[in-house]
Formats: C-alpha cells, sequence, structure tokens
C-alpha cells in the first residue's frame, strides 16, 4: 500500500535485492484483488507487505487486507512498514512504526504465516497536513538511508535467516504505550481527518485525484468544473495532495476548528440526562465506555453532514478563498517520492478498490 510513493519505492528495492539474489519478484498493489490468488500456500513462496504507517500503527486496509489473505500453510513473510523520518539540520530523526510492523506480523502468524522480520524502513515523512513537504534535499539524503536499511534487511531474509532486531521491538514498546492513540486514530481520528480536505479556487476539475485515489475515496462533484468531494473512505494517505498538478488540494486548518467544535457536543450526555429519569440505570453509564459509543453515530453523523454544508459552501469563490488563506498547507511544499510517478501507482481501471 503506497500513499505518495515512499512504501512503493521501498518495495521495489526490496524486489531488486530479491532479484540480485536469483528470485523472481513482484510488487504488486494491494488494491488488486487478485493477490490472495497469487499467494500460494505453502509454495516457497516469500509475501512482504509494505505499507506506510498511519497513526503509530498499520493503516486499517492493511489490517483488512492481511485478515483476507489466504491461510498461510508456512508460507514465509515479513513486515517492512515504512514510516516518517525528517531531517534537522544534519540529523535525521527516525519515524517510528510503533504497532504498525507486529500487528501485521501477528496477523500473518495467526493465518498461519511463517514470518521471518519486522522492519521500519525510514522514508521521508509525507504528512502534508501536519508539516509541509520536505526540502529535495533532504528528501535524497533520507532516502539514501532508507536503501541501506532495506539491503541490510533484505539480506539475511533472502538467505532465510529471521531478522528482528532490538530496535524493531523499542518501536513496538513505544506504539504499545501510544496504543490508546492509535485506536482513537483508527476510530475517530481517520474519519475526522479526511474531512480536512477541500479543493482550492486553482482546482480545474481535472478528475486525476479521483482517478488514482488508490481507496477509492474521492467522488467528482457539481459541474462546471466539478469538484472532488472526500468521502469516509479516505485514509489520508496523501497521494491527492501530493500529486494533483495544480496544488489545489488542500487539508483545512479552519475548517478543523469548526469539525472539532461540531462533532465535540456531549450528544450522549445529553441522551443519558434525558432518559435519566425514565431509565434510572442509565444514569450509571455516565462517563464510562457505553457513552462514547451513544457519542460515535453522532460524531460520523455530524461530521458528514457539516462537511457537505462546507463543501456547498467552499464553491462560493469567497468563502473558498477565506478557508485557503486561512489554512497552512496553503504554504506548505508538496511531497510524493521523487522518483514515483503517478503511473507507476495508479490504481489497475479493470479493478475497483477494495
Ligand atoms: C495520516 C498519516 C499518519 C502518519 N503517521 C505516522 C506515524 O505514526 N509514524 C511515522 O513514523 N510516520 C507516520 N506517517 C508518515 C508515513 O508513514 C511515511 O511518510 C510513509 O513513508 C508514507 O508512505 P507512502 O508514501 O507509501 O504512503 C504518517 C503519515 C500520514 C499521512
Ligand atoms: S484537486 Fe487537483 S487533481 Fe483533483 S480535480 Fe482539482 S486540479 Fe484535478
Ligand atoms: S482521498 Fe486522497 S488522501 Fe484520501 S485515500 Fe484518496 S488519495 Fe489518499
Amino acid at each position: 500500500m503506497t500513499g505518495t510513493g515512499n512504501s512503493f519505492r521501498a518495495a521495489t528495492w526490496m524486489a531488486e535485492a530479491a532479484r540480485e539474489n536469483g528470485t523472481d519478484a513482484r510488487v504488486i498493489p494491494y488494491e488488486r484483488t487478485s493477490v490472495e490468488e497469487e499467494v500460494e500456500a505453502g509454495s516457497d513462496q516469500l509475501l512482504g507487505i509494505v505499507m506506510p504507517t498511519h497513526g503509530f500503527t498499520s493503516p486499517w486496509p492493511i489490517i483488512r487486507f492481511a485478515m483476507g489473505l489466504p491461510r498461510g500453510r508456512g508460507t514465509h513473510a515479513f513486515v517492512a512498514p515504512t514510516r516518517g523520518s525528517v531531517r534537522i539540520g544534519k540529523v535525521c530523526l527516525p519515524g517510528s512504526e510503533c504497532t504498525a510492523g507486529y500487528l501485521i506480523a501477528l496477523i500473518l502468524w495467526l493465518r498461519g504465516y511463517s514470518v521471518r522480520g519486522v522492519r521500519g524502513i525510514d522514508m521521508p515523512l509525507n504528512w502534508m497536513s501536519l508539516i509541509p513537504g520536505l526540502h529535495p534535499k533532504n528528501v535524497e539524503v533520507i532516502r539514501g538511508r532508507a536503501q541501506g536499511q532495506v539491503s541490510a534487511f533484505m539480506a539475511p531474509v533472502l538467505a532465510g535467516s529471521r531478522c528482528f532486531r532490538w530496535g524493531s521491538f523499542i518501536h513496538l514498546l513505544f506504539g504499545l504505550l501510544l496504543l490508546p492513540i492509535s485506536v482513537m486514530y483508527l476510530l475517530f481520528g481517520r474519519f475526522f481527518l479526511s474531512k480536512l480536505f477541500f479543493a482550492n479556487f486553482h482546482c480545474n476539475g481535472c478528475g486525476l485525484c479521483v482517478e488514482n485515489c488508490p481507496n477509492g475515496a474521492l467522488r467528482m462533484w457539481g459541474d462546471d468544473p466539478g469538484r472532488p468531494y472526500w468521502t469516509f473512505s479516505c485514509e489520508s494517505c496523501m497521494r491527492c495532495m501530493g500529486y494533483c498538478p495544480e496544488q489545489a488540494v488542500e487539508a483545512g486548518h479552519s475548517i478543523g476548528v469548526v469539525l472539532y467544535y461540531v462533532t465535540a457536543v456531549p450528544v450522549s450526555t445529553y441522551l443519558l440526562n434525558l432518559l435519566d429519569d425514565s431509565v434510572p440505570w442509565l444514569a450509571n453509564l455516565k462517563g464510562t465506555g457505553a457513552e462514547w459509543i451513544l457519542q460515535y453515530p453522532y460524531f460520523l453523523f455530524s461530521l458528514f453532514l457539516a462537511y457537505w454544508l462546507l463543501t456547498h459552501l467552499i464553491r462560493i469563490p469567497l468563502v473558498n478563498r477565506a478557508f485557503t488563506y486561512t489554512t497552512l498547507t496553503h504554504l506548505y511544499r508538496r511531497y510524493h517520492e521523487p522518483d514515483t510517478a503517478l503511473r507507476d501507482i495508479k490504481v489497475p481501471k479493470d479493478l475497483s478498490p477494495r
């Protein structure tokens, strides 16, 4: 799985390492529904899962993908999440895959695969709704280091040994400490983040982002020209933002503030207060997980409704400019993996996204 091409590039280096080792190798985008058919259970194949880290864990589509794989019957596998590294001065700070690698490794193991190794690969941080894309010079240095990490990992894995480094356990430990944040990310964060996106006034309605979203999360909406609409299937992979030729995709920080206040209305507490007299035992649910469960449908519905209204408003040029000039992403450099063109990671037309 790849958003801005980092994981695709890392997977390509892994495939090259395998070929140099005399092994036939292919990089297959996870969206391809035929992946399951290509895994021949119990054979001498080696399956590698390479994906970005999102919210200190694995992206949800990869968790689902791993759970849907055919039973492994001893097929060998490895997991290599890429993570976001930055360079400050001459120092490269590593990202952290946290639970991403071992969660997928655990699923694979439970499905009968023999996991040979787990290793996070430091690629340039691509979270452009948070920080600007890195300077090309820093990207080059980080990529160089990542190639070294890939070689060091693939050598033992291709030789048939196991490769679990102490460092990866430290990232796992860190991930376990941050597990509540990862769970919140999967339940709330990713839906919230998907609704920060909008197309600014430079959007010409070309539809490239819609065609190339790996999750089929974008719809063209309205006419003359149409504009992309971000649905809840968006995983914030940043592909649309990184590859839009007009740099028209923004993540609205001011929109975020509006959405935060709309979704934070404590509807669950009102509901429980309302039912207090008629159903007294409900009062005990206040402050428990059950209150969160009650709040959840409101969170999703209010998020959907508020974003739908914003989408209409944003068609008014003045409103669009107001939101565009009040988001930092308007000033941010865009990033995608420098050697990876959109055509390299395009979702094949004949295959519907998962
Ligand atoms: C929404 C989002 C969340 C992210 N969370 C993390 C994280 O928890 N830890 C980390 O090291 N990098 C994180 N990153 C950075 C990416 O995992 C990293 O840049 C990765 O190489 C991107 O790969 P891709 O281009 O194949 O999607 C995040 C990026 C995004 C967009
Ligand atoms: S956001 Fe960019 S890629 Fe998408 S339709 Fe507009 S101009 Fe085209
Ligand atoms: S809408 Fe954009 S950020 Fe969201 S999954 Fe699709 S390409 Fe990625």
